[in-house]
């Protein structure tokens, strides 16, 4: 029941409790929530900003034009999409893929919350400025919080950002610190018991 807080769902209670979500306003011009995708067992958790209007309409994250890079990227470390998980900070699009108000990602990360506990990650992987700065809680630039392990959470779960998909297709040229980041990312994972 909707009595039960958010940090004792399991999955399937999880997702519902997305899926029917009412708690910004985003909800009123959603067409469907995003809740995520990928394996419950996987060691890696991406995390993006919001759905787009691809996402919207298909229910999943990283369908779009993004999403085929994120694919490649995964590729260039050897994972795919069904090795991992994808989330977003906000689990309903924002109208006109305006930024996250504050409001609405204060609302909606208790679900994220609960996914890295079900999911606990070995790493996550933040994509772009909006969900390095909100996870980290820091306002310095996208390029100064990638290319370290940095760490979200109590406990503790290791942390590297980088730059959003839609940022590298259009600035190609920020693709070789994207790919050092990604070497990171599998450094820790191959070291991490
Ligand atoms: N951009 C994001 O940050 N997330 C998505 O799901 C799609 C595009």
């Amino acid at each position: 029941s909707s009595e039960t807080s958010v940090a004792e769902l399991d999955w399937p209670a999880l997702a519902e409790r997305v899926r029917t979500c009412t708690n910004c306003e985003l909800h009123g011009t959603r067409i469907q929530t995003v809740f995520g995708v990928g394996s419950e067992n996987a060691d890696l958790l991406i995390i993006g900003e919001a759905p787009g209007a691809e996402e919207d309409r298909k229910g999943e994250p990283f369908v779009g034009r993004a999403g085929k890079l994120l694919d490649a990227m995964l590729g260039a470390i050897a994972l795919s999409r069904d090795d991992v998980y994808i989330a977003n900070i906000l689990k309903c699009r924002p109208p006109n893929n305006r930024d996250p108000q504050r409001d609405e990602s204060t609302a909606c990360t208790p679900y994220l919350e609960r996914q890295i506990q079900l999911l606990q990650p070995k790493v996550i992987l933040a994509l772009g400025r909006i969900a390095a700065q909100w996870l980290l809680q820091s306002d310095a630039p996208i390029g100064r919080l990638r290319g370290q392990k940095l760490g979200f959470g109590n406990p503790e779960t290791p942390l590297v950002a980088s730059y959003h998909p839609a940022y590298l297709l259009r600035s190609p040229a920020a693709k070789a610190k994207s790919w050092e980041d990604l070497r990171l990312v599998r450094k820790i994972l191959r070291t991490t018991p």
